[in-house]
Order: C-alpha cells, then sequence, then structure tokens
C-alpha cells in the first residue's frame, strides 16, 4: 500500500475522545465507510494478497465485521460466514466464551458454515487484544476451517492483539496501525 494511500485511510477514520469512556479515544470507522473512495480502496487493500487464491468463505465478526466481511467475500466471489453474538442464529451452533474489558461474553457460528478444510480469511474492523479474533479463529478450526488469514482495517498494536493472533500460527494483515486504544 502506498503511503498516500495509508495517510487518506488514517484521515478517514474519525477519532472520539473520551468513548465510550474517559481516557479513551474510539476509532470510528463509520466516516471510512461512508466516504466512497475510502471504503472501497480499504476493501481492494485487503482482498489484493488474495485475489487469484483459492477462498472458499470469508468469516465476518458481529457486527462491523459484517460490513467489511459482507465486501471482502463479494469482491473475492466467496461465501460469508456470519459469526454472531449468542442468540442470535437460529440453526444448530457452535459456541465459545471470550474475554471483553470487563467480563466475558459468547459468540457462535452455526455448524454447517464451514466444512473441513475449507479456506476461510477471517473480517473484522479492528483488533485491539485480539480476544475477539481468537475466539472466533478458535471456533472456525474447532469447524476444521483452514484459516488462510484475518483481515482488519485498524491495528492497535499496544494491546498486542496481532502478536496473539500469530502465535496462533494465523497471517495478519492490518491496514492502519494507531497508538493506544
Ligand atoms: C470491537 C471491534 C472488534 C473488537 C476488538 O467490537 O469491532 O470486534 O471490539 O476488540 P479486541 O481485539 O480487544 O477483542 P465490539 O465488541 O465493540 O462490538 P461491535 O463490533 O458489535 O460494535
Ligand atoms: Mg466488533
Amino acid at each position: 500500500m502506498t503511503a498516500s494511500l495509508k495517510q487518506e485511510l488514517e484521515a478517514s477514520i474519525r477519532a472520539i475522545k473520551d468513548y465510550p469512556k474517559p481516557g479513551i479515544v474510539f476509532r470510528d470507522i463509520t466516516t471510512l465507510l461512508g466516504q466512497p473512495r475510502a471504503f472501497r480502496r480499504a476493501v481492494d487493500e485487503l482482498v489484493h494478497p488474495f485475489a487469484g487464491n483459492r477462498v472458499e468463505k470469508v468469516a465476518g465478526i458481529e457486527a462491523r465485521g459484517f460490513i467489511l466481511g459482507g465486501a471482502i467475500a463479494h469482491q473475492l466471489s466467496a461465501g460469508f460466514v456470519p459469526i454472531r453474538k449468542k442468540g442470535k442464529l437460529p440453526h444448530d451452533t457452535v459456541r465459545i466464551a471470550y474475554s471483553l474489558e470487563y467480563g466475558v461474553d459468547e459468540m457462535e457460528m452455526h455448524r454447517d458454515a464451514v466444512t473441513a478444510g475449507e479456506k476461510v480469511i477471517l473480517v473484522d474492523d479492528l483488533i485491539a487484544t485480539g480476544g475477539t479474533a481468537e475466539a472466533a479463529c478458535r471456533l472456525l478450526r474447532q469447524m476444521g476451517a483452514d484459516i488462510v488469514a484475518a483481515c482488519f482495517v485498524i491495528d492497535l498494536p499496544e494491546l498486542g492483539g496481532r502478536k496473539k493472533l500469530e502465535a496462533l500460527g494465523v497471517d495478519v494483515r492490518t491496514l492502519v496501525e494507531f497508538d493506544g486504544h
């Protein structure tokens, strides 16, 4: 990615101070999504390394990972798999608990959403501590998925999420990095 595109994408992401609580700078991708060129370029950059590869499914993490994951799946002519917060999927599911800043939550996917050996890309908007993405990777692997990569628009490197996924042997792709929260 060129330095100017990186700058353009960084500039398209709004920073909101003290949200959702004092001391946190929230990185808001709605401004990127709302700018036609930034949205397209972000999706194109995330898709680029996989053009020509056989990717069968894109798994998106609720909620913001659905927006990017849907667009990426379309570009790759792949299927889309929603990884949802518990209780939202109607058929048989596999479920996993994961840690949030306060407490724990659970996510799930349909048991038949991926088959053993399928090549899958995991997508979310942002990786911070990596707890969410790590749980999603474990869920996908439990179903036998071959995780080709995990893709995010934003990395907050200080929070260690990339390293956590890499320790699981997952190839991590991100477009822009911000300090702190
Ligand atoms: C945010 C973000 C990632 C996750 C990253 O989602 O969209 O999914 O947190 O955090 P982590 O790397 O520390 O696990 P959030 O849980 O706020 O939900 P949303 O996407 O439904 O808004
Ligand atoms: Mg999220």
